[in-house]
C-alpha cells in the first residue's frame, strides 16, 4: 500500500539545501580562483570563497550535532547487502523498468550505494576540503605571517588535495542530479527534499503506516 510518509525533517532539509548552495558557490568561486572561469573577479572570488567556507564550517558543526542528537548517523552505516543489486539496477534494470531493489523507509532512507557514497563524502571528501582549505588559508606567504611550519613550499600539496576534492565534488553533483530524477517519478525525490513528505510503499502495521495515520489525524484536528 502507498502512503505519504514524513521522511525528511525540517533541519535535514535546511541542512541539505544550505549545503547544496554553499558547495555550488564554493565550487564556482573556487574554480574562478583556479583560473577556469571568470565571473566575480579574482579578488572577490577569494573573499567570497572564504566567507562561504566559514559558513560551511558552521553548518557542518550543526549537522554533526544533529546527526548524533537524533541518531540519524546510523543511516550511513555501510552495508554490502543489496549493494550489487543496487548497482545492477542503475546499470541495467533502470532502463528496463525494473522495480527498485530496495524500499525506502523512515528507518532506512538511503539505499546501499547512497550509504557508501554519502559516508565517503562525510568522512573523506568534506574533511579533506575543510582541512586543506584551512591550511590553504593559513599557510605562510613569504612576505607575511601565518603558520610558520606551512610555508610557500607546502602550498603545492595543499592545492593538489583541495583541487582534487573539488573535482570529486563536481562529479558527485552531476551524478547526484541525475539520480534525483530516478525516483518513483522524475520529481518525487526532489519534492520529498522540499516538503519532507514522500509517497512510499508501506506494509500494513509498519511504523510508517502508523506514523502516517497519526500525521493524518493531526492534519484533520488542525483543520
Ligand atoms: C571549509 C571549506 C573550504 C575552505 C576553508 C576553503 C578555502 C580555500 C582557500 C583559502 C583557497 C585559496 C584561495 C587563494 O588562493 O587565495 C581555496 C581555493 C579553492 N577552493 Fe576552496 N575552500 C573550502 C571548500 C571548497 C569546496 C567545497 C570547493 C569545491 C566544491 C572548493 C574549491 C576550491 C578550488 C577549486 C580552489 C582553487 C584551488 C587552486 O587552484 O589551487 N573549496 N579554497
Amino acid at each position: 500500500m502507498k502512503n505519504k510518509v514524513y521522511i525528511y525533517r525540517s533541519f535535514e532539509r535546511f541542512w541539505h539545501w544550505m549545503q547544496a548552495i554553499l558547495i555550488f558557490f564554493l565550487a564556482a568561486t573556487g574554480f574562478e580562483i583556479h583560473g577556469v572561469i571568470n565571473f566575480f573577479g579574482y579578488a572577490n572570488a577569494v573573499k567570497y570563497h572564504s566567507v562561504a567556507a566559514y559558513i560551511f564550517i558552521i553548518l557542518i558543526v550543526f549537522a554533526i550535532f544533529w546527526h548524533f542528537a537524533t541518531g540519524e548517523w546510523k543511516q550511513y552505516v555501510p552495508t554490502l547487502e543489496h549493494l550489487r543489486s543496487q548497482i545492477d539496477f542503475y546499470l541495467v534494470g533502470i532502463f528496463r523498468n525494473a522495480p527498485h531493489p530496495t524500499k525506502k523507509s523512515v528507518l532506512s532512507k538511503l539505499n546501499p550505494l547512497q550509504k557508501l557514497v554519502y559516508l565517503a563524502l562525510k568522512i573523506l571528501v568534506i574533511p579533506t576540503m575543510v582541512i586543506s582549505g584551512l591550511l590553504y588559508m593559513f599557510y605562510r606567504y613569504p612576505q607575511k605571517g601565518g603558520i610558520e611550519g606551512l610555508n610557500i613550499d607546502s602550498i603545492n600539496v595543499i592545492a593538489l588535495f583541495h583541487t582534487a576534492g573539488a573535482f570529486l565534488l563536481l562529479a558527485f553533483i552531476i551524478v547526484h542530479l541525475y539520480l534525483v530524477t530516478t525516483g518513483t517519478t522524475i520529481t518525487s525525490n526532489l519534492k520529498a527534499m522540499i516538503t519532507g513528505y514522500e509517497e512510499i510503499e508501506t506494509e500494513e502495521g509498519s511504523n510508517e503506516e502508523k506514523s502516517n495515520k497519526t500525521n493524518l489525524k493531526e492534519e484533520v484536528v488542525n483543520e
